[in-house]
């Protein structure tokens, strides 16, 4: 078996433009690295789906990946985590990464957490992934997951600070405010855009957890150790693929990533 090579660019995917909360940490905390990122938004949402069909779009998305030569891939969904990683994993070469181990380990690097509030599509929350892995690692630790189905399109619309939102948030997250809850994890792609309507909501009371940047600080350690990290010198790319070209679909991903880039190619699965 070849190595691979470190000059590569990293493989991410999502089940839509989520996932781009997760590039846009990964471009802050690793500049120099060429990015192809995919969202399979011809068939998003992956959060209602069974774990069957998570699981078959979650291998032809890494597919995809694996076919434009990365050296890693970042599975930047919580559902395709949730349901696919240890598949994914077994089947490829190349090192896969989720979004879950980070997101436990920001939620557990706070030795007073004591009451876990998780919130994440449908197919996350019953996948129990989160409540598991956290349960493994700190016996005794409350945990209160709910779906919050109703979220992602919000987001999707871009009525981040909508009043309509503010209510949702509010019918959601008042069960988990009652069990007093410390940390309230975001277990899904599209919530890192809430976290400013969540902070004016919530101010001080709990703390928020979102997997991207500690997902990014993963990613690091894991070049660093098997000598991947890719050298500075000629610009790094980033090749935006999404399965469907919607209209909208390019100004949401703007939105996703915090900033402008190259025209978005269509991806064929
Ligand atoms: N990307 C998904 C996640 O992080 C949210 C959107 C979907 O349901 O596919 O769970």
């Amino acid at each position: 078996m070849t190595a691979p090579d470190s000059s590569a660019p990293l493989g991410v995917f999502d089940s839509g433009v989520g996932g781009l909360t997760v590039v846009r940490a990964l471009r802050e905390l690793l500049p120099d690295e060429s990015i192809i990122y995919l969202g399979d938004t011809a068939r998003v949402p992956y959060g209602s789906k069974s774990p069957d069909t998570i699981r078959r779009f979650s291998v032809e998305d890494t597919q995809f990946l694996v076919g434009h030569g990365v050296k890693a891939v970042i599975v930047a969904c919580n559902t395709a985590t949730a349901h696919a990683l240890p598949l994914l994993q077994s089947t490829f070469r190349v090192p896969v990464i989720g979004v879950l181990e980070p997101g436990v380990e920001a939620t557990l690097s706070d030795p007073n957490c004591e009451r876990v509030g998780i919130i994440g599509t449908a197919g996350t929350i019953r996948s129990s992934a989160y409540q598991y892995a956290l349960a493994m690692r700190k016996p005794g630790l409350q945990i209160h997951a709910i779906p919050t189905p109703l979220l992602v399109p919000f987001v999707e619309e871009g009525w981040t600070d909508h009043p309509a939102l503010e209510s949702v948030l509010h019918e959601y997250l008042t069960p988990l405010l009652d069990k007093g809850v410390d940390t309230l994890v975001l277990g899904c792609t599209h919530y890192p855009l809430l976290v400013p309507l969540l902070k004016k909501m919530l101010g001080d009371q709990l703390r928020l957890v979102d997997s991207a940047s500690t997902c990014a600080a993963h990613v690091k350690t894991l070049l660093e150790a098997q000598n991947l990290l890719r050298l500075p010198g000629e610009k790094p790319t980033l090749d935006i693929y999404l399965t469907d070209l919607a209209e909208q679909a390019e100004a949401l991903a703007k939105r996703f990533l915090g900033s402008t880039f190259n025209k978005v190619k269509k991806a064929t699965l």
